[in-house]
């Protein structure tokens, strides 16, 4: 298949582009600043070019970036190039359909909303929060809470399986998770420490993040890991403690 891949050069567009490639699919990396033969120019800003690199293919993986305060209409142009596009696997972020009132959460509601409005063939994924292995674990969540996170090798075994199997995910959001544990677990396997950021203090920085973090800490994320791994063996899920094992060896 001829997949076109937004954030080619980032986290989860990497990570895509990566195991499409190793199942030998044909994989176009869309980024503003194309390096590589496989690299095709696409900024978000500018819908032509999205329209250009979505030309004939098979499937987008699309994906928007944080914090961007044109995420909405980046998100919506993407949508509107790729609608002759057979399928479009958007990753969002978990239970961001449920009006948590997070502001990152609600732009991709958004998003989310006008690819099912718009498009006959789409699967809308929601990974919990990316697992990471730099530093020490600080985050403003109290030591005993659990924590639910990705691997983005993950996401992407998730959004290759939905190219190759689309009836199977036909029209489906479905969020993901790898695993689920607390800071002080993450920091042991990663032989650090974890540090507990007051929350005035995140809201300092940035006000988004911080209203996601009470929202983890005061209501949580529902989410069922038992039943996304039993309905999705495939994945090879990871444990956090696999995952930093690969970093490391
Ligand atoms: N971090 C988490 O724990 C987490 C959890 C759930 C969901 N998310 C969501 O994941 C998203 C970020 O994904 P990521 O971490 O994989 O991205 P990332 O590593 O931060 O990379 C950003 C990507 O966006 C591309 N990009 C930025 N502006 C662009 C533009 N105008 N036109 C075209 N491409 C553009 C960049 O490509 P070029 O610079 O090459 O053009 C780059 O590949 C955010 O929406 C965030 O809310 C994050």
């Amino acid at each position: 298949m001829k997949i076109a891949v937004t954030g080619a050069t980032g986290t989860q567009g990497g990570a895509v582009a990566r195991l499409l490639t190793e199942r030998g699919h044909d994989v176009r990396r869309v980024t503003r600043n194309p390096k590589h033969p496989n690299d095709v120019h696409g900024d978000f800003d500018d819908p032509a070019s999205l329209e250009r690199a979505f030309a004939g293919v098979d499937g987008v993986f699309l994906m928007t970036p944080l914090s961007d305060p044109n995420e909405v209409a980046q998100g919506k142009a993407a949508i509107d190039a790729a609608r002759h596009v057979p399928h479009v696997v958007f990753t969002s972020a978990t239970n961001a359909d449920r009006g948590t009132g997070i502001p990152h959460f609600d732009t991709k509601a958004e998003i989310e909303r006008h690819l099912a409005a718009n498009h006959p063939q789409w699967t809308v994924l929601g990974p919990a929060a990316f697992m990471g292995a730099e530093g020490p674990v600080a985050l403003p969540i109290p030591p005993d809470l659990k924590l639910y996170v990705v691997a983005p090798e993950d996401i992407a075994a998730m959004t290759v399986l939905a190219f190759e199997q689309p009836e199977r995910f036909r029209n489906r959001r479905i969020d993901i998770a790898s695993d689920r544990l607390t800071g002080p677990e993450m920091a042991a396997i990663r032989g650090t420490e974890f540090i507990e950021i007051p929350l005035a203090k995140a809201e300092r920085y940035s006000a988004d993040l911080a209203a996601m973090f009470r929202h983890h800490t005061e209501i949580g994320l529902d989410l069922d890991i038992a039943a996304l791994h039993a309905e999705f063996p495939e994945v090879g899920w990871h444990t956090y403690a696999d995952w930093i094992a690969t970093r490391t060896s």
